[in-house]
């Protein structure tokens, strides 16, 4: 095992309890005479599938390397992964990519139906809210209004879908995975930043980071639907091709996108010099590139 990997370790037995102890807590109580079981069971059901939790890993390590506690991250480290899945669980719903495993597990719409696939995401993203808004600190509220909204996650999945079976650009392409993967990993970064009270460069750094992470994040997805299998993601593989998706494999070939994931990642570290403590992070940068899964 080299350095990068016995970080990375360390850091997730340190850090997912913390995340996993709270994120399906607050879905755990329905008020007495509201008989809530179906949303609930369709939300916790996608929740506790067993994602890696790169976000809110990421989230609470951007705190620690401004020098502060994770537990000061943790509201955003749980609104990022509720956003999160809240992404995923509409990303397989029939009307986007149309995919039947998830996490491992049939994904959310063929257990519960469309119907409630839909509400669960939605009240994900609206919970996701609601803890970032008992911070009281309304520079993390925008921030992640902005990477989730419109010109940010949302406006590449709408992209991503409306450039299907067109013919390549890597300009286009770029701009759809910084939107529908970068702006999130960013706003994971940035709110690490913003919750652990960075100085403004700091958080401005990790912006750049997570942004330039996020997009290698992708790169390595579309690689790995294309050379991987579903035993080992978890989720169906060569689906990309069959939808006509535009990604870096398409656009490039394998070969030619393994070498941009390695330029964007380098460009990625870059940003990281001027943090206090930017050790844990650059080890993730390199853990992701390699990633199996
Ligand atoms: C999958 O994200 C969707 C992308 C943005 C590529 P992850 O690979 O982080 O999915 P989980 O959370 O581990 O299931
Ligand atoms: C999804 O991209 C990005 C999201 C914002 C959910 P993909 O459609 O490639 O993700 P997977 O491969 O289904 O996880
Ligand atoms: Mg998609
Ligand atoms: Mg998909
Ligand atoms: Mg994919």
């Amino acid at each position: 095992m080299n350095d990068y990997a016995h970080s990375v370790i360390q850091d997730q037995k340190r850090l997912l309890p913390l995340i996993d102890q709270q994120l399906v807590h607050r879905f755990n109580k329905i008020p007495e005479g509201i008989p809530l079981t179906d949303l609930r069971s369709a939300i916790k059901y996608s929740l506790q599938a067993g994602g890696k939790r790169i976000r809110p890993l990421l989230c609470l390590l951007a705190c620690e390397a401004c020098d502060r506690a994770a537990e000061f991250a943790l509201p955003g480290a749980l609104a990022l992964e509720y956003v999160h899945t809240y992404s995923l669980i509409h990303d397989d719903l029939p009307a986007m990519d149309n995919d039947d495993l998830r996490r491992g597990k049939p994904s959310n719409h063929k257990v519960f139906g469309e119907a409630q696939a839909i509400l669960a995401g939605d009240a994900l993203l609206t919970e996701a809210f609601a803890v970032l808004a008992e911070t009281e600190n309304p520079s993390a509220v925008a921030c992640l209004a902005r990477g989730a909204g419109w010109l940010g996650m949302v406006g590449g999945q709408s992209l991503d879908l409306q450039f299907e079976n067109q013919k390549a650009d890597l300009h286009l392409l770029r701009t759809i995975h910084q939107l529908k993967t970068g702006k999130l990993m960013k706003t994971a970064l940035k709110l690490g930043g913003i919750l652990g009270r960075g100085s403004s460069t700091q958080i401005e750094a990790l912006g750049f980071f997570g942004e330039a992470l996020g997009l290698a994040f992708q790169i390595k997805d579309d690689l790995l639907d294309a050379t991987s299998s579903a035993q080992y993601l978890g989720k169906g593989t060569q689906k990309d091709q069959q939808r006509g998706k535009l990604t870096y494999v398409s656009v490039m070939g394998v070969e030619k996108a393994e070498t941009a994931l390695e330029q964007v990642t380098q460009d990625a570290l870059k940003h990281l010099a001027g943090l206090p403590r930017p050790e844990a992070l650059t080890a993730w940068a390199h853990h992701l590139t390699k990633r199996v899964f």
